[in-house]
This record gives C-alpha cells, structure tokens and sequence, in this order.
C-alpha cells in the first residue's frame, strides 16, 4: 500500500468524458514539468490512457470498469484491459456510474493489481438538504454493509451535492465527516473529497483530508499546475 508522507496528498485529475487527443498530449507535458510533493493521479479518457509515458512521475487512473475480465458487455472495459494499459487506479462507484456492481468491481480491480479509489456518498441529498447526521448514517451503512475485505484502497468522498454544482461542501462538513468515518470505523485508508474542488478551495481542503478529486476544475490545465504545487 501507498503510505503518504511529509504532507503528501492524493490529487486525481478526473477528465470525465472531456478532452482530445491534443489537449491530454498538452496537459501530459504540462504537468509533467511541475514539481510536486503529491502523488498525482491522472484518469483521462480511456482511449488516451495510453499517451501517457511509462517513466512519468503521472500515475494513471481510469475512470470506470467492468468486474469481468471478458465477455459480451458491449462499451465497457475490464479491468484486465486496464492492467494492460498500465493504469494504477480505478474510480469505482462514480456518482455518474451508478448503478454499478460496486463490491465485485473494488475486488476485480484490486485482482488485477489496479488500486481502487471508491467514490462514497449520499445519492438524493440536495445541497439545500444537507444533513450531516444523516450523511454520516448513510455513509456508515455503505461501510459497515460494503467495505471491501482487502486493505489496498483509497475513498472518495463525494456528496453528490457537489458534483458538478460548483457548490463544495462547507471545509467544516467534510472534516467532521472525514473525522467520523477515520474515528468510528478505524478506517486506515487514506480518505479524499471530491465535489466542485477549485484553485480557490483546494488547500484549505487538502489540509484536512488525504486528498482531493477534481472534476471540470482539472480540465484548466494551468489551473491543475498551482494546485499540484500547493
Ligand atoms: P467536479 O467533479 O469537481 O466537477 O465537481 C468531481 C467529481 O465528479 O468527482
């Protein structure tokens, strides 16, 4: 397992279905360039994983898979497919994937040696009915219900709130939840949030989880260069 040090942080870069070819080839180089102390996870389109350089101090992420290896699923990728594209993560149980077979995809990727980062959180709250007891009864549930039986992963957490709304929710929020989730269920995991992380709130985010997943905000790449030097 991946330990973070000295104030390392996970940052994901999630392209979602944004990009061409240029642009990934531009922010490959990019931010390549930069110097940065986190461990910087980038999951763009499938079909471009494979411009990214073997030697890149980039890791990268795809952004869904399948639980099976093969077969007539029509669209879908497995996660054979991704080992052999050198992907080192999985987003597993994106709000924008669901319904998915979460548990038998956590454990399909991590036998095939992909880490997955399982994205959690409230599917109906809206950001004017947030409720941070509930969250933290519902996120308790899909734990106590889901946890895979392997060490070797990473939490999103991601209200579906602040998904694409521009909308984060309050720095307060995410620490009393991540706080619970680490305290309660002796998570050892690193836990990172996602939902409409900026170059405005990323630090004050960073200090309080072990990372951040960013959505439309990563497609600006010099944007993604200030946050990587954070
Ligand atoms: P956003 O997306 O940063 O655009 O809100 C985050 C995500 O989908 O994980």
């Amino acid at each position: 397992m991946h330990q973070l040090i000295n104030n390392e942080k996970y940052i994901i870069a999630n392209w979602k279905m944004n990009g061409t070819k240029a642009k990934v080839l531009e922010a490959l180089e990019t931010w390549e360039k930069v110097e940065t102390k986190h461990r910087f996870i980038f999951c763009p389109p499938i079909c471009w994983a494979h411009l990214k350089q073997s030697d890149s101090q980039i890791k990268l992420g795809a952004q869904a898979c399948h639980h099976k290896e093969n077969g007539a699923y029509t669209g879908y990728i497995s996660p054979l497919m991704l080992q052999e594209l050198n992907c080192s993560y999985v987003l597993v149980g994106h709000s924008e994937q669901r319904p998915c077979p979460t548990q038998a995809i956590l454990k399909a990727a991590y036998k095939h040696d992909i880490k997955p980062i399982w994205c959690i959180g409230h599917r109906e709250s809206l950001p004017s009915a947030f409720n941070v007891e509930e969250e933290i009864q519902y996120l308790g549930e899909v734990l106590r219900t889901e946890k895979p039986d392997f060490d070797d992963y990473i939490i999103a957490y991601e209200p579906l709130s602040a998904i694409g709304t521009g909308k984060p929710l309050e720095t307060r929020y995410i620490k009393q939840i991540i706080d619970h989730l680490k305290s309660s269920f002796r998570i050892k995991q690193p836990i990172l949030y996602g939902g409409s992380v900026n170059l405005e709130n990323a630090k004050e985010v960073l200090d309080i989880t072990d990372g951040i997943l960013l959505g439309s905000a990563s497609l600006d790449i010099e944007l993604m260069c200030e946050i990587l030097r954070i």
